[in-house]
């Protein structure tokens, strides 16, 4: 790779979220969230493994900074634990949670490292999930409320926000495949999680907005959705149709609504063929299409899918094909090419937004890290080439800075910078991280400092 690839005011740095690395969870009140619920029945978590220590961040967050300060990242993402901020997911704000946080983006500060906030990264408080979690109107107002909270609160520290982490995971990987927290299999569940995150997202926008105006909060705000490509086995059109239905899910069915101010055909209308629709009441679509500062996007693979009426094309009608190709740990292909294509595709749909990788990067439980380092080296020339062309990529940030518990497969798979010791909490950093470190010093340019 060459210096003149990546602009000079391109962010690197590495990503995080807060279920999968902070530990402590019912440390200096602390409140349950789903994903301890969810932990504790059986045959949900691999190993029956749970969030309960992790990396125990909540502790060592200190040594994380320090990683972070070799590495060189300018940026750090992490996300904010609403139940350790508010325990009953409104109401009460628990202090002692909220220290930790500032805590955390002092010691960034400190190190001129900038942080950028997700907001929610599907740890909702499971006294919000009593009452019906995101199938509840309720629970977008409790967001606002959470989100106004944290806005004011880290005014002048804090000038990324994300508001929602794929949000495609929330509402359907949780709710219509059963996957993750709460582990529902209803579909029109889902689609109202979905579109109750979309109205919470337009909502804390607003407020959002609001508060800047009055000079209460600083800083960009934007959504992180998984860009997940896929491209036709044949050129036939029940093959492209099959494979623009399986993106519009993942990706369309959030960026459209908020960029666009619609949900996209022809998946709107296959969802109705099936009986579902998105709950929308008057005022939302006002709510949900709010100005974006930013598209966060999440890439990890893409697929080659065919059109397959067979239940093994699930609800989209929609197989994956296995072209025989290099695969990760998790058994997701090695396909560059995709992320240039995903990046193209989302700079000619929402002309002119600036771009953050929010996550990229490779589950590999070789400790020798070979692969990982070849897959960023792939992943960031596949991104250079979208910026020759013009896409307006701001900023990288590798997924993740450490090993950590990867949701429904507890700590079986590792993406890790940084090998973790889940015995002890140990922090060993593995080659990609020192090949990593090399990158972001040959590309990168000095770190800037926020000031408090
Ligand atoms: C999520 C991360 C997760 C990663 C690897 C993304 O879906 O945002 O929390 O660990 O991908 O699966």
């Amino acid at each position: 790779m060459t210096k003149g690839m990546f602009p000079e005011d391109f962010l690197w740095g590495a990503a995080t979220s807060s279920y999968q690395i902070e530990g402590a969870w019912d440390a200096d009140g602390r409140g349950p969230s789903i994903w301890d619920e969810f932990c504790r029945q059986p045959g949900r978590v691999v190993g029956g493994d749970r969030g309960d220590v992790a990396c125990d961040s909540y502790r060592r967050y200190a040594d994380d900074v320090a990683l972070l300060k070799e590495l060189g990242a300018q940026v750090y993402r992490f996300s904010v634990s609403w139940p350790r901020v508010f325990p009953s997911g409104t109401g009460a704000v628990n202090r002692a949670g909220l220290h930790y946080y500032h805590h955390l983006v002092d010691a960034l500060l400190a190190q001129g490292i900038r942080p950028f906030c997700t907001l929610y990264h599907w740890d909702l408080p499971q006294a919000l999930q009593a009452k019906g979690g995101w199938e509840n109107r309720a629970t977008i107002d409790a967001f606002v409320e959470y989100s106004d909270l944290l806005f004011r609160e880290f005014h002048q520290k804090i000038d990324l926000w994300i508001t929602f982490n794929e949000p495609f995971c929330s509402s359907f990987v949780g709710n219509y495949f059963g996957i993750h927290a709460p582990g529902k299999t209803d579909l029109a569940a889902a689609l109202a999680c979905a579109h109750h995150q979309l109205v919470a997202h337009g909502l804390a926008a607003t407020r959002f907005r609001q508060l800047v105006a009055q000079g209460k909060a600083s800083g960009s705000l934007g959504i992180a959705p998984n860009i997940t490509w896929a491209e036709p086995y044949t050129e036939s059109e029940a093959d492209r149709q099959a494979c623009l239905r399986s993106i519009q899910w993942s990706w369309d069915w959030f960026l459209d609504p908020v960029c666009l101010g619609a949900y996209p055909e022809p998946l709107l209308t296959w969802f109705a063929n099936h009986g579902v629709h998105p709950p929308v009441v008057e005022g939302d679509w006002e709510a949900i299409k709010q100005p974006l500062d930013f598209v966060g996007g999440n890439y990890y693979c893409a697929s080659v899918n065919l059109h397959d009426a067979t239940p093994a094309g699930g609800l989209l009608e929609s197989s994956q094909v296995d072209m025989g190709w290099e695969k990760s740990d998790n058994g997701w292909p090695l396909t560059p090419e995709g992320f240039t294509r995903s990046l193209v595709r989302i700079a000619n749909k929402y002309r002119g937004l600036p771009i953050y990788i929010t996550e990229n990067g490779l589950c590999l439980n070789d400790a020798q890290d070979q692969r990982r380092i070849v897959y960023l080296d792939q992943h960031l020339r596949a991104l250079a080439r979208a910026l020759a062309q013009g896409v307006p990529v701001k900023g990288y940030l590798a997924w993740s800075l450490l090993d950590n518990f990867e949701w429904a497969e507890g700590y079986s798979k590792r993406f890790g910078l940084v090998f973790v010791d889940f015995s002890t909490g140990t922090r060993t950093p593995k080659p990609s991280f020192y090949w990593y470190r090399d990158q972001i010093s040959e590309f990168g340019r000095t770190p800037t400092t926020v000031s408090k």
